[in-house]
Order: C-alpha cells, then sequence, then structure tokens
C-alpha cells in the first residue's frame, strides 16, 4: 500500500543542486556569510519584498534571535496565543519573557485582534502572533493597537513564506517576521530561517547576536549564539526560489480538489480564504466538528491506509508540560484555541501529491 505522509520536501533536481554548490569547492567558503549566502540574501529581498533580510540556522531561533534584538528587560509580557508551534512561545520565554495568551479566532485561527487590548498591562512590551498554517493575523488591526500602546510586533511566519497581503509581502508587516526554512515547508534550505526587519538599526544587531554577539574580531558585545545558515542551506534555498511559484501552483491544485470533496459536508470545517490574501496552501487543516466520527477517529482510520494526517497544532503550547511548574498556564482563559486544538487534523499537502492522492484520503474521510 502506498504511503502517503503528511508533507513531503520537494527538491530541485540533482543536477541544479550540484551546479549551484560546485562553486564551493573552489572557495572552500562553506559558512560564515560566504557567497551563496550573501546572493541568497539578496534574491530574497526581490522575492519577500522586504529590505532588511537575515539568514538563521533555523526557523527557531531566527526567532528567538528577533526577540532578543530589542532588548526587552527580562520578565516583561509578551501577548501571543497557544494556537502555535511550542516554538512561538519557546522563543518568547527563553528570552527571559513571559508569555500572556490570548484567544484565537475561529475564523482563521489566527490571535483574536480584537482581544487584546484587555492583556495589556504596563509590563507588556510586544505581540508575538502566528500567520497559523499561512493565513494571516490583522495585520492592520494589531499595528494600531500596537502604535497606542507603544508595543512592538514581531510576527512567527514560519508557516507564511510567499503571502502577500493585497500584493505586498507579509514579512513587511510588523517590527519583524520569522519565516521557517525547515524541509517540510513550502520553501525550505533543508534547516534554516529567515527574519524581516523593519527598523535598519535591529538589523545590524541581528547580524551581530546570529554570531555570538561579536562586533568586531576582538569584540564581543552581546551575550548571545551562534544562528548562521551555512552555504549549502542557502544554496538550496536559491534552488527552491526558482520553483517556488510553481510550488504553490501544484499545492493549490490538491487544495482545491480537497475543497471540492470536503466543503458543504456536515460536521467539517475548513478555513475560508482570506480577502486580498495570496495563500501559499502551506498546510491543509480540516476541523471535525460534529462530524460522524471524531478527529482522532478519522486520524486512526487514515492510518490503517497508510494516510498520516497530523494533529497541528495539538496540544496547546499553554497545556504543555514544561511550563506546568514555574508559568501556571490555564487553557480556560483560551476556549477556541482549545476546541481548535481538539478538532483539527491537518491533512497531507505537498507539491507532488496527486488528485489521486487526494480523492484517495476524502474518500476515506467521507466514507
Ligand atoms: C509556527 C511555527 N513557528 C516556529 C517553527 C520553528 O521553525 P523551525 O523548525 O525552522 O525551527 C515552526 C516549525 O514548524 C512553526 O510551525
Amino acid at each position: 500500500m502506498k504511503k502517503i505522509n503528511v508533507t513531503r520536501s520537494s527538491m530541485p533536481s540533482y543536477e541544479e543542486y550540484c551546479e549551484e554548490i560546485k562553486s564551493l569547492w573552489d572557495s572552500r567558503w562553506l559558512s560564515n556569510r560566504g557567497a551563496k549566502h550573501r546572493e541568497f540574501e539578496e534574491k530574497l529581498q526581490g522575492y519577500l519584498g522586504a529590505e532588511n533580510i537575515a539568514l538563521f540556522a533555523n526557523g527557531h531561533v531566527a526567532l528567538e534571535v528577533a526577540i532578543d534584538a530589542f532588548g526587552f528587560k527580562k520578565g516583561s509580557e509578551v501577548i501571543t496565543t497557544p494556537y502555535t508551534h511550542c516554538s512561538t512561545t519557546h522563543a518568547i520565554a527563553r528570552n527571559g519573557l513571559i508569555p500572556v495568551f490570548c484567544d484565537i479566532n475561529d475564523r482563521d485561527y489566527t490571535i483574536d485582534a480584537d482581544k487584546i487590548e484587555d492583556l495589556i498591562t504596563d509590563k507588556t512590551v510586544a505581540i508575538v502572533a502566528t500567520h497559523v498554517y499561512g493565513y494571516v493575523c490583522d495585520v492592520k488591526k494589531i499595528q494600531e493597537i500596537a502604535d497606542k500602546h507603544g508595543l512592538k510586533v514581531i510576527y512567527d511566519a514560519a508557516h507564511a513564506f510567499g503571502v502577500t497581503i493585497d500584493g505586498v509581502g507579509v514579512g513587511t508587516f510588523g517590527d519583524a517576521a520569522m519565516f521557517s526554512c525547515h524541509a517540510t515547508k513550502v520553501f525550505h534550505t533543508i534547516e534554516g530561517g529567515i527574519t524581516t526587519f523593519k527598523n535598519k538599526e535591529i538589523y545590524s544587531k541581528v547580524d551581530q547576536l546570529t554570531n555570538f554577539g561579536f562586533t568586531s574580531h576582538e569584540s564581543v558585545a552581546y551575550v548571545s549564539t551562534n544562528a548562521r545558515m551555512n552555504e549549502y542551506e542557502a544554496a538550496m534555498g536559491l534552488c527552491n526560489l526558482r520553483h517556488i511559484d510553481d510550488e504553490i501552483a501544484k499545492r493549490e491544485e490538491a487544495a482545491k480538489r480537497y475543497v471540492e470533496r470536503l466543503s458543504g459536508v456536515e460536521g467539517i470545517k475548513l478555513i475560508a480564504p482570506q480577502e486580498g490574501v495570496r495563500q501559499n496552501y502551506s498546510y491543509f487543516p480540516v476541523f471535525f466538528d460534529g462530524y460522524k466520527l471524531n478527529r482522532n477517529e478519522i486520524q486512526a482510520k487514515l492510518a490503517e491506509s497508510q494516510v498520516f494526517a497530523r494533529k497541528y497544532f495539538y496540544p496547546l503550547t499553554n497545556e504543555l508540560e514544561c511550563y506546568a511548574q514555574d508559568y501556571g498556564f490555564s487553557v480556560a482563559s483560551t476556549p477556541i484555541a482549545k476546541h481548535a486544538a481538539e478538532t483539527v487534523l491537518t491533512l497531507p499537502m505537498y507539491a507532488d501529491l496527486t488528485i489521486e492522492d487526494v480523492d484517495l484520503i476524502c474518500d476515506i474521510i467521507l466514507s
């Protein structure tokens, strides 16, 4: 029986990648911002429509360093959501900041902007919100709130590479936005992360934070980390960037088929497209809410046929055991997120997923 995983990495041809990395055998410059790194940064500026772009070893360190760059006082509060990868919450907590959980909305599962202001205290310094599955947060309202209260806005755009709002790159909203380039993402560099920054000075500091805090060969101004992307990853990024629009178009075909087959079915909820947003079809989440089988049962039925869907995001980050003792979060404060986490299943989605594969998956669900 054919195995269908929830995702499958896209790759350039073997020849294309080999051609891209060939020069590394001459230069012997394998990391530390070499030629591939710089070329990749430049090309990304064009694609993402953002000027200040930093590359990282992975999405998580990209977010952690981005938050660090703003120099928030330890113990300050950051408004965020629990319906995200644990990376988002970890990045806040590992910076010595306190995550304050806002609920999500049940239209696109991003932060409920109408609930943010109630959570602001004199300790609040930032809003860290996730563009969940590539669906964008209410960037306009969030910015208004941030401006009114003097807060920074940092987006976890891990899922949102290539997404635009009214033709404008999603990375240009807020003070910073992080894209994950993990092998399973729409766009990848094997492991990797990209962060876009509004402010040039913050961007320069990030450059130093990414490299142990070195400000020159003989001075280290920050207690920091090594978060550098290497040349092989940058080369993979250069190759994949040539094919990204094709990648998104193929995913769109699969997504359309899922929608054709699953929309309007009682007890199955899909997320509607957002107006003015170019989607990247990074995931295909389905919410089983009042369907004849529950989410766990559907997941098990699919697995019997070698189709592996994922409960993404489950559990919520405010119910993770690593936070239980010291933080005392309560899931009761985020009931919509809780319900989403209990009903969601992300179905297989990748560029090579065929219409026949989608039909097979839908047949199992509908039967
Ligand atoms: C929402 C979100 N944030 C952060 C990350 C972390 O990215 P990475 O795996 O590149 O470290 C992920 C990874 O899947 C994610 O889904």
